[in-house]
């Protein structure tokens, strides 16, 4: 053998040797580190960055099991496969497989949505999913169309949304017919008799843009509310039924009891928005308490019936609103009547046929549920709106990659598209000019608009950056 060549198999061998050492360090540290069990049969996938980025999507070859992966995430931890009807995906927030050939969804939740952090350059067959399920003033940037027109799909409370959510805080439809908690009107006067308000008030979240608070000081004026959270409180809270600002022990069986004694309930949401509708409207009338709405505009669509609430908004001033509840308050046949709806099978049809057709469902019949529980997944409904939300992409994937792109798919502003906050006047008309929300409203407007800039241009800018951006693009873009 020659020198060169021995000394070369000998360098050969070594580098042999450190690359496999390198691998099982590499191989341990991961397994200690990570912490996850990931499925056998895709561990050989995953650290395969693929060079080929020019196919056109006409030339794709669709995966087996097309990956979605979770950018802004909603989870701190998930990679599993998952079975949707006949076709499976997997889901995962391990941003490590953004370049994988496989990763066909980048799926964004609002609430964390970052938009100086982007994907970019976004590849040609890559699906881009919204999901925002909270409130529109989590996320004011997606109240403006050029925020939306980066994604294919979206799923929030709109009903114009590709897998809307809007009745999420209604978990199952028993709701509406439940009387476990319900109180005979007897009972209720009974407490009346002794003291207690005919309105009952919780919120601890006090500074909002529907302007809530300032309507129940006015309308305190008129009519006695107890209010036990920390805006406008005048009530003490039981030791036992003490509840914080987390939402959690409000869904709590004292708390239900405690509730149901009131006739009415303040059910104002933080925001409102065309088809934001949230548990404060849907707990009342699981509890027989009429709600006083003041809630998503079309909110009729999905009441009960229409004697079943009260709408802020539908009365002449506050003054005449405060009339009408005294005069419910005070005959026993009408109040009666805004609780018919329990005894009833549901009057309107839209709500039910939205309720029958959505394809999830609380397997608890209780609150929303986040969790997974994987076993769930094998039953036609699915036990949360997220992992409904990720079958109806998985399904769409599919079907997209397997008829070649024909056809295509993109969100618009009217997938969300919430107006600017206002106040309440003195009569109680939400109709004055905000300046202060108005311009954070404004100022979502001015980051949906550099954000689009960004995104076209293939920017990728630190959040520091971003923002500065965003001062450049006010500065030099006309308001509309
Ligand atoms: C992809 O296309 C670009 C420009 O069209 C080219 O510069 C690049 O080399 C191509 N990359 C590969 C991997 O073919
Ligand atoms: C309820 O109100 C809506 C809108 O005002 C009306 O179209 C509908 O007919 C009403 N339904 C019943 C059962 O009265
Ligand atoms: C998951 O669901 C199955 C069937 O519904 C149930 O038997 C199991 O206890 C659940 N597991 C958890 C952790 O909730
Ligand atoms: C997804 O959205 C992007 C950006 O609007 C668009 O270029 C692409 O064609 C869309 N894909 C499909 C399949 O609709």
């Amino acid at each position: 053998m020659e020198i060169s060549t021995m000394w070369r198999s000998r360098v050969l061998r070594r580098c042999l040797l450190v690359i496999v050492l390198f691998g099982i360090c590499g191989h341990f540290l991961w397994q200690n580190f990570s912490g996850r069990d990931h499925n056998e049969n895709i561990k050989g996938n995953l650290y395969e960055f693929t060079k080929d980025t020019n196919n056109s999507d006409k030339d794709r070859i669709k995966p087996d099991i097309p990956i979605l992966l979770w950018w802004d995430s909603v989870y701190t931890d998930v990679d599993e496969i998952r079975q949707c009807g006949d076709k499976m995906c997997r889901i995962t927030n391990n941003k490590q497989l953004r370049h994988h050939p496989d990763t066909s969804v980048f799926l964004f939740y609002g609430s964390k949505f970052k938009p100086f952090n982007l994907p970019l350059p976004r590849k040609p067959h890559h699906l881009w999913a919204l999901m925002h399920e909270e409130s529109p003033r989590n996320a004011y940037i997606l109240s403006h169309h050029p925020a939306l027109t980066i994604f294919n799909f979206t799923s929030t409370y709109s009903r114009r949304t590709d897998y809307p959510i809007t009745l999420q805080w209604l978990p199952c439809p028993d709701w509406l017919h439940d009387k476990t908690y319900m109180l005979p009107l007897v009972d209720k006067n009974r407490l009346r008799n002794l003291g207690l308000a005919p309105i009952l008030y919780i919120q601890s979240d006090c500074d909002v843009p529907s302007d809530r608070d300032s309507f129940v000081k006015q309308l305190q004026r008129y009519i006695p509310i107890d209010s036990y959270g920390t805006c406008i409180n005048n009530k003490k809270m039981d030791k036992k039924l003490r509840f914080h600002d987390n939402m959690a022990p409000l869904e709590d069986e004292n708390f239900y009891r405690f509730a149901a004694r009131y006739k009415f309930t303040l059910a104002m949401e933080n925001y409102v928005c065309d088809d934001y509708i949230t548990e404060k409207v849907w707990r009342p009338l699981r509890l027989g308490s009429v709600p006083i709405m003041f809630s998503a505009p079309n909110i009729w669509e999905y009441m009960p019936s229409n004697k079943s609430a009260i709408n802020i908004v539908d009365f002449e001033d506050i003054e005449d609103l405060a009339d009408y509840i005294h005069l419910l308050d005070n005959n026993d046949k009408l109040y009666k009547q805004y609780l018919s709806y329990k005894n009833e099978k549901l009057e309107n049809k839209h709500l039910k046929q939205i309720l029958e057709h959505r394809d999830w469902i609380s397997p608890t019949c209780n609150t929303r549920k986040y969790s997974i529980n994987k076993s769930d997944f094998f039953t036609k409904k699915h036990p949360s709106i997220f992992s409904g939300y990720e079958c109806f992409l998985c399904n769409k994937v599919h079907e997209i990659y397997g008829s070649n792109f024909e056809k295509t798919f993109q969100a618009e502003a009217t997938h969300y598209g919430c107006p600017s906050p206002r106040k309440f006047d003195i009569q109680g008309h939400y109709s004055i000019h905000d300046d202060r929300w108005a311009a954070e409203w404004n100022y979502g407007k001015y980051e949906a608009e550099a954000m689009l800039k960004m995104y076209r241009e293939n920017l990728v800018m630190s959040e520091k950056d971003y923002y500065k951006y965003v001062k450049k693009v006010m500065r030099t873009t006309d308001s509309y």
